[in-house]
């Protein structure tokens, strides 16, 4: 079976864009991969952050996922930080990994132009993320299209390192995109995040799903309902195709064209469907909260499964690289 690995930080509960963007491709392939979990705490430092707050969101992390359909029957779910061996192995890729090519991200240069001064972990960042599915040699990496050049780059360090240390070592790992198209927020603007409060969290009440969509920026040149809107302009409409039925998505499109609907029509058939996918994920969410230490259970399982993986590796890779082994000439 092939395998696959993905990332998410502990930003506390998932939100619309998450889900749509990664999680509910990583719901589909449990069925069919070999699939590990991982929530990012170590990458999740990399920016200012609360201490306080870290735990509980971590935790919250693992409520929404499981809530949202990760089966720790079939998929390892665990917490990045309770496997060592990953801050290990990046220690590892920065000797074989070209500053230039981290100062050329992307994302790098997005985030370190907002800081005064730029700390060495942030530069790291997609380092550690290459030592995360390396670790487990993962062949597939489902991401949001945002992700590909770290996935790219993390090719990049497992073909320097292969080429050092041993040739087909480490796979070369593809990215998996299949909502390719960026879920842009309800602000129409941004991309969906929690920071900037233009989304909906997995775990909102219908009520509170309509008070987020209500004030939701749609087709700009529609102004007064009797306006014919370009459903192709409406991220609406974008929504409505990743929740409606396709003989809905059709209606919508015509009713939008035509003016048969005002904008708040559309965007209440559109808060139905998106609470009666959630309902159930708030729910189980609801049950898991009320029983942490099912949780903490799971997240230990997951760790000691993840971590036989990755002690292997570690193993090899020390080997390979002529490390004196610990366990012959030292106390671990
Ligand atoms: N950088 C990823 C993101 O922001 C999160 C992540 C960390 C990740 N490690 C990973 C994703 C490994 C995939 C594989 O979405």
């Amino acid at each position: 079976m092939r395998r696959v690995f993905s990332g998410i930080q502990p930003s506390g509960e998932l939100h619309l864009g998450n889900y749509l963007g990664a999680v509910r491709n990583w719901v589909d392939m449990q069925n069919e991969y070999d699939c590990f979990f991982c929530i990012v705490d170590y990458h999740a430092i990399t920016q200012d952050y609360e201490a306080a707050k870290l735990h509980p969101r971590t935790l919250d992390m693992a409520v929404s996922l499981l809530a949202a359909g990760i089966d720790p029957e079939r998929a390892v779910l665990f917490v990045q930080s309770h496997v060592l061996e990953h801050t290990e192995l990046a220690w590892v890729f920065t000797t074989v990994t070209p500053i230039g090519e981290l100062e050329r991200m992307t994302q790098f240069k997005d985030k370190s132009r907002r800081q005064e001064s730029v700390l060495a972990g942030l530069l790291n960042y997609p380092v550690l993320q290459a030592a995360d599915v390396l670790l487990y040699k993962a062949q597939m990496v489902p991401v949001g299209e945002d992700q590909v050049q770290h996935i790219e780059l993390m090719r990049e360090i497992a073909r320097k390192w292969n080429a050092r240390y041993g040739e087909g070592f480490f796979p070369e790992p593809q990215p998996a995109i299949t909502h390719a198209r960026r879920i842009i927020g309800l602000d129409g603007q941004a991309k969906m995040s929690k920071s900037l409060d233009n989304t909906i969290g997995i775990n909102e009440s219908a009520e509170s799903i309509w008070q987020h969509l209500r004030p939701a920026v749609t087709d700009p040149a529609r102004v007064k309902k009797s306006d014919p809107g370009t459903p192709e302009k409406c991220n609406i409409y974008s929504l409505h195709q990743h929740f409606s039925p396709e003989e809905m998505i059709q209606e919508v499109a015509e009713k939008c064209r035509t003016a048969g609907w005002g904008c708040l029509d559309c965007k209440k058939v559109l808060g139905e469907k998106i609470a009666a996918t959630f309902a159930p994920f708030r729910e189980r969410a609801a049950e898991l909260r009320a029983d942490p230490e099912t949780v903490f259970e799971i997240l230990r399982d997951g760790a000691d499964r993840a971590r036989a993986v990755a002690e292997e590796t570690m193993r090899e890779v020390r080997e390979r690289m002529g490390f004196m082994p610990a366990d012959q000439y030292a106390r671990r």
